[in-house]
């Protein structure tokens, strides 16, 4: 199951699966090129509509949705947002946000994934939005890739297995700053990863592909320039037992969360420990690559929701989901050698409440990783919703706001520990379509009604935020 579990990883883009994303049956599709044509589509359906291509994800759920998507769902519709981005951005300024950070689907700019076949609709919607958000005093936050390969590449070539991708991927992004860029905003590539040989090749390309991205954004963007970067998807670690094997593999779980991305943009090469344990499956870097990759930042967004126990195994073959055991050595525990876990539970299966998880994160960058600009751009919990949610219930997200509010407390204690915190960004403005958990998991602080045209209304964490930004710009 591991295996088949990190080849679809790695096929989607180094995306790494949780715990539970493991096959619900003992089979797996021998791939996900090929299978079946989908061409069926709702009304009011932004996937396919006004000329966008499939991305890897369209094509995973509508072939193995009944398998591998908890609720059977797919993203056709999700939160409707290619329909209702004017209400959005008038949720956004209700709340007096600042900044919003949203993603550009790669298929619907460039629905074969090459400069071949350029989407001016799809460009229009982009373009329609960002004037909106700055018009409105809103700054866009751009995430260049979240996931969303076309699905054409993965045809022609394996996606992100092959260098070829890092032509196209930079071609894609300097389309986007040609179009885009004379606004500025920011933009972060979403690299991730999971386990054997593949992933590591995924991630060697999207780093390739970063570095050459950032390279082109500095020469050629139009108008003042941005900030660019890589956000990272971090979860936090804590050693399980107080011994000293335990507290190293605290240290390589956070090489491998933390690290595995960070220290080739920092240092030009991967951890230490991760060269002596993936040794000849994790590739290398040549000296111009190199030259490339340090310094390809002006920012670093940090993707943050909960923390593990970190627990030394003796390189004894262990299902994880998260890392691979075999390489880290470590394990990734919920519960603590004294029966607890880390923190409260909140509600979904594997956020659970640790906010000095998210200090120790941001103290490791500004110790070991030169301090750089950091937004946390990804902080927020899911309330589980298998059909039994009640609307009202849901509205009042009172573990969503105590959530919110401790991490908020806690980026002030580090602020004032000097890191060097610029952002915070509440995920998800919407409640959305959650990847393998479909609908069954609401993040929003937002609710999306799917069952009345995804009608949008505010949660209590959303009303406690519009307070909080109206008395922060108050008090200045
Ligand atoms: C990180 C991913 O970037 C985002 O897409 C996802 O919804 C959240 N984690 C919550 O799982």
């Amino acid at each position: 199951l591991r295996s088949r579990a990190q080849r679809i990883s790695s096929q989607l883009g180094g995306q790494k699966l949780k715990h539970w994303e493991v096959p619900k049956r003992d089979w797996f599709p021998p791939s996900i090129t090929g299978n079946r044509d989908f061409a069926e589509c709702k009304i009011n359906c932004g996937w396919n509509e006004d000329g966008k291509g499939p991305s890897t994800w369209d094509h995973f759920c509508h072939n193995f949705a009944d398998d591998w998507i908890a609720d059977g769902s797919n993203g056709d519709v999700a939160a409707d947002s290619y329909h209702l981005y004017r209400e959005d951005v008038r949720l956004l300024k209700e709340m007096g946000m600042d900044a919003y950070r949203f993603s550009i689907s790669w298929p619907r700019i460039l629905p074969n994934g090459t400069l071949g076949d350029i989407n001016e609709k799809g460009i229009d919607y982009y373009n329609n939005l960002i004037d909106l958000l700055i018009d409105n005093g809103i700054e866009p936050y751009v995430t260049l890739f979240h996931w969303d390969t076309p699905q054409a590449l993965v045809e022609d070539y394996g996606g992100f297995l092959d260098k070829r991708i890092i032509k196209d991927y930079t071609d894609f992004a300097g389309l986007c700053f040609e179009r885009f860029g004379d606004r500025p905003g920011l933009k972060c590539p979403d690299p991730n990863g999971n386990s054997i040989k593949e992933p590591y090749l995924v991630g060697h390309n999207i780093l390739l592909a970063h570095a050459e991205t950032v390279h082109l954004y500095n020469r050629f963007h139009r108008g003042e320039k941005g900030h660019i970067g890589l956000a990272l998807n971090v979860m936090g670690s804590v050693p399980y037992g107080s011994t000293f094997l335990d507290e190293q593999a605290q240290e390589r779980c956070m090489d491998y969360n933390l690290g595995w991305y960070l220290e080739p943009v920092v240092r030009g090469d991967y951890p230490h420990s991760m060269r002596s344990l993936v040794r000849d499956r994790l590739p290398h870097f040549k000296e111009k690559e190199q030259e490339k990759l340090v310094g390809s930042y002006d920012m670093i967004g940090i993707n943050f929701y909960s923390s593990r126990f970190s627990k030394h195994v003796d390189m004894t073959p262990k299902f994880s989901p998260v890392l691979n055991t075999d390489d880290v050595c470590a394990t990734e525990e919920i519960i603590g050698p004294d029966g607890n876990t880390i923190g409260p539970a909140t509600g979904n299966a594997w956020v659970y409440m640790y906010p000095n998880g998210l200090k120790d994160i941001l103290m490791v960058m500004k110790k070991k990783y030169g301090n750089p600009p950091v937004y946390i751009t990804e902080n927020g919990m899911g309330d589980i919703d298998k059909g039994d949610l009640s609307m009202e219930a849901a509205l009042d997200d009172h573990t969503r706001l105590d959530y919110l509010q401790r991490h908020i407390a806690v980026l002030k204690d580090s602020i004032d520990c000097g890191v060097n915190v610029r952002g915070h960004f509440s995920w998800s403005l919407l409640d959305n379509f959650e990847w393998s958990s479909g609908y069954t998991e609401r993040f929003g602080i937002v609710y999306v009604d799917r069952e009345n045209g995804c009608k949008r209304t505010m949660k209590r964490s959303a009303k406690w935020l519009r307070e909080f930004n109206g008395a922060a710009k108050r008090t200045g």
